[in-house]
């Protein structure tokens, strides 16, 4: 890898990819970071609103599939590298609305990979694509065992298949063509400037507004969380020292049921806000299960930390402790978020259930 890189981040303007170019932008000042974003309800400027004046990051609004802009960026910023965040990412909108999946995770992924490679035109060294992936392409666990790099992809739902497909055309595009890639597979992500569709910030808010917790079926679904900071941490070390065309799974060894984490952040809550033990548990309501909901997954990631040594730093009830206070010093944050659009998403999701 050469010292001096531009590099194309794609969906930096969202949850992960902020803290990415948050870490790597101050960390790397001799790199260029282009954040390609079309700024879907998911993207949020304010996210990043610290990186605005930095000298070496450029922030471009568009979208991954517009093969005529991201040729003009290659062009324009001799890009090096792409660390691929950009997708929908949530599963029970791939669940209502599948074609936004397949355009943005599988269109889009391909479109870059297609740029990439004719842009580099089989000159590759030096260069990489680095894609961002999930555990959920493997599938759905039973009480035991972990997700291991060689385990089969079993996706089960619209948005897991999507990425499937697209892991599946960066490992064909450095097959066929040569294209020098690496791939990493994260369990369940939590922290600071996450959309509040998914479980955690849905919930914090939810308890702040004295609002029901919706738990899909009986709670007992299991996930593995890692604290986001440290998917960039691991982003970073794979980015810099990851082998070529090689996968990296990353997880927290964190695994918690829904009820459990939950219970925990409810109890967290109560004491942050003053309010009396078990005032959040009781806002807990059993709602319709999610369609073809993944039981398990749990990551084994002892590759990533014995070949790069790399390991979560902050442990579950921290980091949760962390989260919760972001969200209630950013109230301003959540309450442009859940303004306008969402309330409609919010309505159409839950009050059917
Ligand atoms: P997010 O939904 O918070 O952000 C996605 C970003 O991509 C948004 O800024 C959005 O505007 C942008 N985007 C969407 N479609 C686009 C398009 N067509 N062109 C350009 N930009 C577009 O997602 P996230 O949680 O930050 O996830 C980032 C990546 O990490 C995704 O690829 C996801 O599959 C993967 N991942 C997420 C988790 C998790 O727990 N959130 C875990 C493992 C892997
Ligand atoms: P989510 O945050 O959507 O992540 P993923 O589905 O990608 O794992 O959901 C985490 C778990 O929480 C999952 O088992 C579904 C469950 N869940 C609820 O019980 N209620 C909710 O309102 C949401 C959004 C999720």
């Amino acid at each position: 890898m050469t010292s001096s890189q531009n590099i194309l981040v794609t969906g930096a303007a969202g949850f992960i990819g902020s803290h990415v170019l948050r870490l790597m932008v101050s960390k790397y000042p001799n790199y260029k970071f282009v954040n390609l974003d079309v700024l879907t309800y998911a993207g949020n400027l304010e996210n990043i609103v610290d990186l605005e004046s930095k000298p070496n990051y450029t922030f471009v609004k568009g979208d991954i599939c517009d093969e005529t802009l991201v040729k003009t960026l290659f062009e324009e910023h001799q890009i090096t590298s792409v660390i691929h965040l950009a997708a929908e990412s949530h599963v029970d909108r791939s669940i209502e609305d599948p074609m936004a999946f397949i355009q943005t995770n599988v269109l889009g992924t391909v479109n870059l990979l297609n740029v990439a490679k004719e842009y580099w035109k089989g000159v590759f060294d030096g260069k990489l694509f680095y894609h961002v992936s999930t555990d959920e392409v493997y599938g759905s666990l039973g009480k035991t065992g972990l997700f291991t790099e060689t385990t089969s992809y079993d996706p089960r739902s619209p948005y897991s298949s999507s990425k499937a497909s697209s892991d599946h055309f960066v490992r064909a595009y450095g097959n066929t063509y040569g294209l020098p890639f690496v791939i990493s597979n994260c369990s369940n992500n939590y922290g600071p400037n996450q959309f509040p569709e998914k479980l955690i910030p849905l919930f914090i808010n939810n308890i702040v507004e004295e609002k029901s917790l919706p738990v899909y079926g009986d709670g007992q679904y299991t996930r593995d969380w890692l604290y986001v900071i440290d998917h960039a941490t691991a982003i970073d070390a794979i980015f810099h020292e990851g082998r070529e065309g090689e996968t990296y799974n990353i997880g927290g060894l964190n695994e918690w049921t829904n009820l459990d984490l939950i219970h925990l952040l409810c109890e967290i809550m109560d004491e942050k806000l003053d309010r009396k033990k078990e005032s959040s548990a009781s806002l807990i309501t059993y709602v319709k299960d999610r369609p073809g909901h993944d039981k398990r997954y749990a990551i084994d990631a002892t590759k990533l930390c014995n070949e790069l040594d790399w390991k979560p730093s902050v442990d579950f009830r921290e980091g949760l402790s962390k989260t919760i206070d972001w969200y209630l010093e950013n109230s301003k944050w959540m309450a442009n978020i859940t303004s306008g659009s969402y309330q409609a998403y919010y309505e159409k999701q839950y009050t059917k259930r």
